[in-house]
């Protein structure tokens, strides 16, 4: 039987994309092997490969200027790859800090050449309870590139308007929120996203990004380094984690089927709506610690009185099918993920958990 699943990534998967998988497991359409077994190079992967990236620009209405393409090394990698491609000597980079994931990516960048804190919402404890607003943010005008995140994993925050970088390019971590919803894409000069929240599993990354910011990476870096090298040769300079892009498919394929961007955004909001509905019902027992216009639609974090009612809260939900609930180690609480995976039906299941379970505690 299967749970109800809120990890935050690896995050549950939609479930017609994995039974497309079981059934065609062993024989891919007729041909005998498995996808995985499929030459990355040959006419039957190619298919699976274009599709995914076909769906992907559709989908996101990409604009000629720009371009999709896979690449590898999750996102933490991207953290690396970024200045190690754009953060040209003698230039600075920007970094707007709103959790823990961009201050790891400023961490990286620091070693690889000068960098600039244009805001971050940091408190005293070390913890983030809202983003920035544009007023809060001064963007170097000189800057190699600005990087936001646009959604906190940990700390349950995001941008519901991105800033505006005024021109300089602007980079943005979306592993936690690409494509809950339609996104105007030409706002971004590169956007990457690890798939194993609302794309598939984890071993691949998504990047979108302007062709003419690509074209003034370095060149003096190793090829596989340079993002332009994926960019140029379709995902495949080298041998691409084909099973994770076959499943990446198979998740835009269910996605396309539902309705696609704007289908799932309505879903998205009604899922949000409801959980943080009953949170603000609740406000006595549950306490939820991100301002209202922070509220992150995928992941949901607060807590209760004690770590010990925490404990119970995820032990006990656990026993009624549902699982991912405990917050990040830095954070301590509950932590709900629901991407675009997680059904409304999912989420009102817990919440008639949660009231019950606070009769019962309260
Ligand atoms: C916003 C964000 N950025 C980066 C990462 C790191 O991703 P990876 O483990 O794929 O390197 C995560 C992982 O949860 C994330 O949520």
């Amino acid at each position: 039987m299967r749970v109800i699943n809120f990890n935050p990534g690896p995050a549950g998967l939609p479930l017609p994309a994995l039974e497309r998988a079981r059934d065609e497991l062993l024989d891919f359409e007729g041909s005998g092997m498995s996808i995985m077994e499929h030459s990355h190079r040959g006419k039957v992967y190619e298919a699976v490969h274009h599709e995914a990236l076909e769906r992907l620009s559709r989908m996101l209405k990409l604009p000629d200027t720009h371009t999709v393409f896979f690449t590898t090394g999750g996102a933490s990698m991207q953290f690396g790859l970024i200045p190690t491609n754009f953060l040209t000597p003698g230039r600075s980079a920007d970094y707007v800090l709103t959790g823990g994931w961009s201050e790891k990516a400023l961490d990286e960048a620091k070693l690889v050449g000068q960098t600039r804190v244009a805001a971050t919402t940091r408190t005293p404890e070390g913890r983030y309870t809202r983003v920035p607003t544009q007023a809060e943010v001064s963007f170097d005008p000189d800057a190699a590139y600005a990087h936001t995140t646009s959604n906190n994993t940990l700390f349950g925050t995001q941008f519901h308007t991105f800033l505006d970088t005024g021109g300089v390019p602007h980079v943005c971590d979306m592993s936690s929120d690409f494509m809950w919803r339609p996104l105007d894409v030409s706002k971004f000069d590169l956007i990457y996203a690890g798939a194993q929240k609302n794309l598939g599993p984890s071993g691949v990354v998504v990047i979108v990004a302007r062709k003419a910011f690509l074209a003034k990476g370095r060149t003096d870096v190793p090829k596989i380094f340079r993002y332009l090298t994926q960019a140029d040769n379709d995902s495949m300079y080298n041998t691409p984690p084909t099973l994770a892009i076959y499943l990446v498919r198979n998740v835009l394929a269910w996605l396309d089927g539902e309705g696609g961007l704007d289908a799932i955004e309505r879903r998205n909001r009604a899922k949000a709506e409801v959980l943080y509905g009953c949170l603000d019902q609740l406000s006595g027992f549950y306490a939820a610690p991100v301002e209202r216009a922070s509220r992150s639609v995928m992941n949901v974090v607060f807590r209760l009185k004690t770590e010990a009612l925490d404990e119970a809260f995820v032990a006990d939900a656990k026993k009624a099918g549902m699982v991912g609930l405990k917050g990040h180690r830095l954070t301590g609480g509950i932590r709900v993920s629901m991407y675009n995976a997680v059904s409304l039906r999912d989420v009102e299941t817990l919440v008639d958990f949660m009231v019950a379970f606070a009769k019962q505690h309260g």
